[in-house]
């Protein structure tokens, strides 16, 4: 990123299972991209309650058949539990809004 002059940005390596998403300013947007069920509902239980309204959250991979299986399961759980619509776009992004 530095040597493309990305300035804003950082990057952190961890485990999104034990990460502690509340040493993070909450976030108004994140693109998700773990892959598998455990880090994906891991994730959006840690984050949905922080998000701002309006905030956004993108997760790839919702869809069956895929080779790493599980993030439309996480994603459909999630908004289940707090009762939100299901909107897959572009056939594999499942997009969850913040009321
Ligand atoms: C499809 S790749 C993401 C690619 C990325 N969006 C990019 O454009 O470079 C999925 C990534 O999720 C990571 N991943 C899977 N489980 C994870 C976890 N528990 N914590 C952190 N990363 C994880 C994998 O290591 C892999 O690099």
């Amino acid at each position: 990123m530095a040597l493309n002059g990305v300035t804003r940005t950082r990057s952190v390596q961890a485990d999104v299972n034990t990460y502690d998403f509340g040493a993070l300013e909450a976030p108004s947007f994140c693109l998700l991209d773990v892959d598998l069920y455990r880090p994906v509902r891991s994730v959006l239980e840690a984050l949905y309650d922080r998000l701002p309204s309006g905030a956004i959250i993108v997760v790839d991979d919702c869809k069956d058949g895929v080779a790493f299986d599980g993030a439309l399961q996480a994603y459909r759980e999630v908004i289940g539990l707090h009762g939100l619509p299901e909107r897959i776009v572009h056939g594999k992004l499942g997009v969850i809004e913040k009321p």
